[in-house]
């Protein structure tokens, strides 16, 4: 089993007999809900370093309703039975008040990448996420950490916000994990009625289209045009933003000049579902 640590005492004095060993400490942050792209980031992170902490804390500052945060699910008990076969060292599930004890003040944001695409559509989100990956990495003190491009945005808030805070860490980025009808794993996939389970692969199939469409030089406008069209034709309720964005810094690009990400948010039912791929520039 995986040792489960509750307060911040024992994670520093943990953390601190490994350093001593001259154990390499990784992170993988996560809101629990286990699901086998985050076990993919546990297994790089195995890989890669001697001593591996994955932390589940479900962080009320990045929800933008009291709704959305109320029906996340939380399996402590499943998350960890899935950790331990993988040989994780630690489960860091911190109580409330060792992350927001009484009185905490301080929000970290971070300008630029943060704007646009989610940003716009949840205002706070990513001040949110940057205020509590900014404490794990304090807490932690880990050498590397572990995030996936499912969420591309927050990938890159997170390096930024690293490196804008002199934190000394490595931040890697690992591939979407997808179910084989080409969804993209969410802890919130299993809101999806039967019948929206069928639609939901449909916004990578065409997602992933258009980004082969757009490498072969059709022009944006229309191939975004078109697939907003398809997503919507095929039982999506709201296309939030779809958008092609620079890969290295999310500058919106109006022509294919550089390497980029083509990404999307939509809305099945009363599930907000994201996606992106990668559009390889000239
Ligand atoms: P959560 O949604 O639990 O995701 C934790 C990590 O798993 C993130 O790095 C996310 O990008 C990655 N992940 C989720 N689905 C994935 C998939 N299908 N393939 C690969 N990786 C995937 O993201 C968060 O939690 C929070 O915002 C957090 C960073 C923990 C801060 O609270």
């Amino acid at each position: 089993s995986v040792p489960i640590v509750r307060t911040l005492g024992e994670l520093r004095a943990t953390v601190a007999g490994w350093k001593r060993d001259g154990a390499k400490v990784a992170v993988v942050p996560t809101m629990g809900a286990l699901h086998e792209g985050h076990l993919s980031l546990a297994r790089t992170a195995l890989a890669s370093a001697d001593r591996v902490i994955v932390t589940l804390f479900v962080n009320p500052k990045q929800f933008n309703s009291a709704a959305d945060l109320a029906a996340y699910p939380r399996t402590e008990i499943d998350d960890a039975e899935k950790l331990a076969p993988l040989g994780v060292h630690m489960l860091y599930a911190p109580n409330a008040e060792e992350i927001y004890p009484e009185g905490f003040a301080t929000t970290v944001s971070v300008a630029g990448v943060s704007e646009g695409l989610c940003g716009a559509f949840r205002p706070g989100h990513f001040d949110g996420v940057a205020t509590v990956v900014a404490k794990l990495f304090l807490q932690t003190g880990a050498d590397v950490a572990f995030f996936g491009e499912k969420d591309f945005q927050q990938l890159l808030v997170v390096k930024r916000m690293a490196r804008d805070l002199d934190i000394p860490i490595e931040i890697i980025g690992c591939p979407t994990v997808r179910e084989a009808d080409g969804l993209a794993l969410s802890s919130r996939n299993v809101r999806l009625s039967p019948a929206e389970r069928k639609i939901a692969p449909k916004l990578a199939e065409i997602l992933f289209e258009a980004s082969r469409q757009l490498e072969a030089g059709e022009p944006v406008a229309d191939t975004l045009a078109n697939a907003k069209k398809a997503i919507a034709a095929a039982g999506f309720e709201r296309v939030e933003y779809l958008e092609l964005r620079s890969e290295r810094n999310l500058a919106p690009l109006g022509e294919l000049n550089q390497p980029a990400r083509l990404l999307v948010a939509a809305w099945l039912g009363h599930t907000r579902l994201i996606d992106n791929f990668t559009v390889r520039g000239p």
